[in-house]
């Protein structure tokens, strides 16, 4: 069995990847040091909530590569926005620490970065009024055009402060960063889909991503670069491993964590299994009631029947990973009007041929199709390693799980009580 060596304060620790002494699964603080160049495999970052990390089927990430160099004309890297501590994902913890550190004038906040093009950026109060939906919600921001072949205008956009001429030929929507993880098995890619599926859809993505952020000018990226991006995504299992009150997430027989991740089957009913084993324990201390409530948590998640029949896992129908198998979209109504923080763009949008009229802040998987019906459409996304990377949802609305919880209780009218609010809460800090 391979070796994999942790790193914490002023201790070594050796582990075998199967069974794991010493951090992530114990209490131990961990640091690294931000410009190293290795992140060893499987090693803890720190979130609100307790510690996750990302085991590689490739032992040690040395920090080479495609998705670690410039490969387009500013400075970012893949990286800078799939941050390994934010289960490579990007959390508006590290966005406002970036912010602090450097005034504004780190990668992140370059070009994508503010709200609209034509921001002035000359000071700091400057540089952050630009950069105000990253700031508060993680947000970067895409200009769009709508098809030539659709069903619908758009006829009106309320609180839309960049400049265009035609809203059908240029508009802006406003978008978080997805996880660069656990891409086992990846379906539908981007949030509306355009990234195509799977691994053919990845490899697009790979090269797409550095025209979208990086402004490369030229052709393509090379095919080996490509397999490096996409081979590192693939090699990478990340979960929460460590919760401040359940304690360690793989103990008495729960399969959380990212190293029983990487051999949990990628195909099964739907649903959540890892806490199975939690749902029978006794004892009133506070790590059993904590480890029962994610336990409870899990079984809402997979079993609550709300709207019609419907339970979490009839989106996140991919077993323990919680993305759709099938590719498939649907309007939870997050980019609804009723939702919409009032820094976003409001787009009316009208019918051709029905005339019938919707609000959206975003119109999500009906700008690539141009059908009416896919307005305000989103894929579900995979829901691993959640903890790492707040805000959720598209438009990075929910700036916590609770907050999650509390738009689908909502939105659905599912009833659920104080406890169990906190009870699936709890259960997807865990994931
Ligand atoms: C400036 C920030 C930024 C940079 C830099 C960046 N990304 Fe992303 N990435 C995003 C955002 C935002 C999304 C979601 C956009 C959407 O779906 O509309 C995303 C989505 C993705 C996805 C889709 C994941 C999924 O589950 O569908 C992949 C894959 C990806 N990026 C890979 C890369 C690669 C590879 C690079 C480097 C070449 C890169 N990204 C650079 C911000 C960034
Ligand atoms: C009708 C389909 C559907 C149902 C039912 C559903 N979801 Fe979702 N879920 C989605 C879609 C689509 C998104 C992305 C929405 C967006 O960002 O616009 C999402 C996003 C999420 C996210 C945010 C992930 C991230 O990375 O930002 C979480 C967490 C989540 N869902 C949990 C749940 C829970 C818990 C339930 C049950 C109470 C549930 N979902 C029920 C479709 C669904």
């Amino acid at each position: 069995m391979r070796k994999w060596m942790v790193l914490s304060i002023g201790t070594v620790l050796f582990a075998t990847a199967g069974a794991v002494y010493g951090a992530p699964e114990d209490d131990s603080a961990a640091s690294l040091a931000s410009n190293s160049t290795t992140l060893p495999n499987n090693y803890p970052f720190s979130n609100e909530s307790g510690r996750a990390s990302s085991f590689s089927t490739q032992g040690d990430i040395e920090k080479t590569g495609a998705f670690f160099e410039k490969l387009g004309n500013n400075d970012r890297t893949c990286e800078t926005c799939h941050t390994p501590s934010d289960g490579w994902g990007l959390s508006t913890r590290t966005i406002r620490d970036a912010f602090r550190r450097t005034g504004g004038v780190d990668p992140l906040f370059e070009f994508d970065g503010h709200n609209c093009p034509e921001d002035d950026l000359s000071t700091v109060d400057a540089r952050r009024a630009a950069s105000s939906l990253m700031l508060s919600k993680a947000l970067l921001r895409f200009a769009k055009a709508l098809p030539e072949t659709r069903e619908y205008d758009i006829i009106a956009a309320d609180g839309l402060k960049c400049t265009t001429s035609d809203l059908n030929q240029l508009f802006y929507v406003y978008r978080k960063t997805l996880a660069a993880t656990n891409f086992q098995n990846v379906s539908s890619v981007l949030w509306d889909g355009r990234g195509g599926n799977g691994q053919t859809g990845l490899r697009q993505v790979a090269n797409g991503a550095v025209f979208q952020h990086s402004e490369r000018v030229g052709g393509d990226i090379r095919e080996d670069q490509k397999d490096h991006i996409v081979n590192l995504g693939n090699s990478l299992s990340s979960a929460q491993s460590w919760d401040v009150s359940a304690k360690s997430l793989s103990a008495q027989g729960a399969l959380g964590g990212a190293v029983n991740l990487s051999t949990l089957p990628t195909s099964g009913p739907p649903g959540f299994t890892i806490y199975n084993a939690w749902s029978s324990l006794y004892g009133e201390d506070a790590t059993t009631q904590a480890r029962r409530s994610i336990a409870r948590g899990q079984a809402i998640f997979n079993t609550r029947t709300f709207a019609g029949g419907q339970t979490c896992t009839t989106c996140h129908n991919s077993q323990n990973f919680g993305n759709n198998l099938n590719g498939a979209f649907f309007a939870t109504g997050v980019a609804s009007k009723e939702n919409r923080a009032r820094e976003l763009p409001l787009y009316t949008v009208a019918n051709r041929s029905t005339g019938a009229i919707v609000k959206v802040t975003d119109l999500g998987r009906g700008i690539e199709s141009g059908k009416w019906e896919d307005i305000g459409k989103f894929k579900p996304p995979m829901l691993r390693s959640l903890a790492s990377r707040p805000p959720y949802f598209h438009d990075g609305s929910a700036a916590t799980l609770s907050d999650v919880v509390s738009f689908y209780n909502r939105r659905f009218s599912i009833g659920l009580s104080y406890q169990d609010g906190q009870d699936l809460a709890n259960f997807l800090k865990a994931l």
